[in-house]
């Protein structure tokens, strides 16, 4: 059985035999006029179907003699000449194993038609596409039925928490596609390590980490390169990444490679003339300090929170230590002024989204433990922009974080982007070998 229809099996068990669940995909967007952004598959849809075509619908009916309907485009040999191979409906059912294609232009027709005796209606449609549409479908069969006929009275309800769920543990073959994103990225990353130094510009590095992902089998990222040197990298999602590298600063880049639909993201920090200064050492190891802690941690079991709480406690002491704060321990953390430097969360899901799907709180509402193939990243930083006068010089345009992506094990964890420098020495020593 391929790896879509056991997860349509899987979501099976979990509905009711009156279910039908509509995933509806993405469709292209404009760049510019007559020219549209690379496409990317809905994530959902992709999940049940493999389907990465563009305007796809997939609806899926548990117990039905065809459970699996794909809307998808139909073959068009002018538009293929243009833009590339379509399965077409033959496609649909002998590559992607639907039992029944249509045409995504027949969708009017022949979707309201597929509700029958359906009565909790799933619904998922990121873009909105048919948001206006849905309310007509579901009610077709009231409205064209006569009086002495059973009106079919549907319920509309978000399929999302059900397949973000489902997407929370990965598979051991999800989890081979990130270890293989970590990969390329990590030879990536261990490229512009090498060829950093002052005078160049971000853009350059940025490149390169295109063409080494490239070299292995990653040929996209998964969110815009953040490569950011000095202040720069005090704007959390800075993505110009066109400006002159200064030798003194810092360089800050946060790039992962996507591997057949799954992500990495990987975040290091590092002195551009390849040797941190005193202020940078001492912020950089306060950093590295704080997701080592949190790291040693993990296990099944362990509080989501916790993750980040560690690093705060960390930060906050070290930020005190060094003289950037001022007061007791128990004073910054009540006041919370430690946040000031350390502005964002600590993680988030890894998976087919960067920011992978589901919830960090179960169903009473607290926070999630950690379970055996949970993918996530740790990414604690310190950011003291320029404009700062509240510290001493010394410390303003620094803008710093280290990032790496966890699986938890049976019994702890292991972390899959270790192999891309992150200690003091490991990075120096990298930076002044012009070869591997
Ligand atoms: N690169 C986006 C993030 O770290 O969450
Ligand atoms: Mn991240
Ligand atoms: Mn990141």
């Amino acid at each position: 059985m391929s790896l879509y229809k056991q997860r349509r099996e899987l979501l099976n068990q979990q509905l009711d035999r009156n279910s039908v669940v509509i995933i509806v995909g993405n469709t292209q967007k404009t760049r510019s006029k007559n020219i549209k952004y690379h496409f990317r598959a809905d994530n959902d849809l992709f999940y049940f179907s493999g389907f990465a075509e563009p305007d796809a619908i997939a609806v899926l009916r548990p117990g039905h003699e065809h459970p699996f309907v794909l809307f998808n485009r139909g073959k068009d040999e002018a538009a293929e000449i243009n833009f590339g191979q379509r399965a077409g409906q033959q496609g649909a059912i002998q590559q992607f194993h639907a039992d029944l294609a249509f045409d995504v232009l027949s969708v009017e027709q022949n979707l309201p038609q597929l509700l029958e005796h359906r009565t909790k209606v799933y619904y998922l449609d990121e873009q909105g596409l048919y948001q206006h549409r849905i309310f007509d479908w579901i009610n077709q069969q009231r409205q064209t039925t006569p009086f002495d006929k059973i009106k079919y009275h549907r319920q509309l309800l978000p399929f999302a928490p059900i397949v973000h769920n489902m997407r929370v543990l990965k598979s051991p073959e999800e989890i081979a596609k990130i270890k293989l994103a970590v990969k390329a990225s990590t030879h990536a990353h261990r490229a512009v390590m090498r060829q950093l130094k002052p005078g160049l510009n971000e853009g350059q590095l940025e490149a390169t980490f295109l063409r080494e992902i490239a070299n292995h089998g990653s040929k996209e990222v998964c969110y815009p390169s953040i490569v950011a040197g000095g202040n720069n990298a005090c704007c959390l999602h800075y993505e110009d990444n066109n400006c002159s590298l200064a030798d003194g600063d810092l360089l800050l880049i946060d790039a992962g490679g996507e591997y057949q639909h799954y992500c990495s993201d990987i975040t290091r920090t590092m002195p551009i003339n390849g040797k941190f200064s005193v202020e940078q050492t001492q912020l950089y190891q306060l950093v590295l300090n704080a997701i080592d802690e949190a790291i040693a941690q993990l296990k099944p079991g362990l509080c989501w929170s916790q993750i980040y709480t560690t690093c705060m406690q960390v930060l906050a002491q070290g930020l005190i230590d060094l003289g950037i704060l001022t007061g007791s321990f128990d004073e910054v953390w009540q006041s919370e002024s430690y946040k000031q430097f350390t502005i964002h969360k600590t993680g988030h899901f890894l998976g087919l989204d960067v920011h992978d799907v589901g919830s960090y709180h179960d169903n009473q509402g607290q926070w999630l433990k950690l379970q055996e193939n949970m993918v996530f990243t740790i990414e604690p930083g310190i950011y003291i922009p320029q404009h700062c006068l509240t510290v001493e010089e010394k410390w303003r345009g620094i803008g710093l974080r280290v990032e790496d992506d966890i699986l938890i094990t049976k019994t702890g964890y292991e972390n899959l982007s270790a192999a891309v420098p992150r200690t003091i020495s490991e990075i120096e020593s990298l930076m002044s070998s012009a070869e591997e």
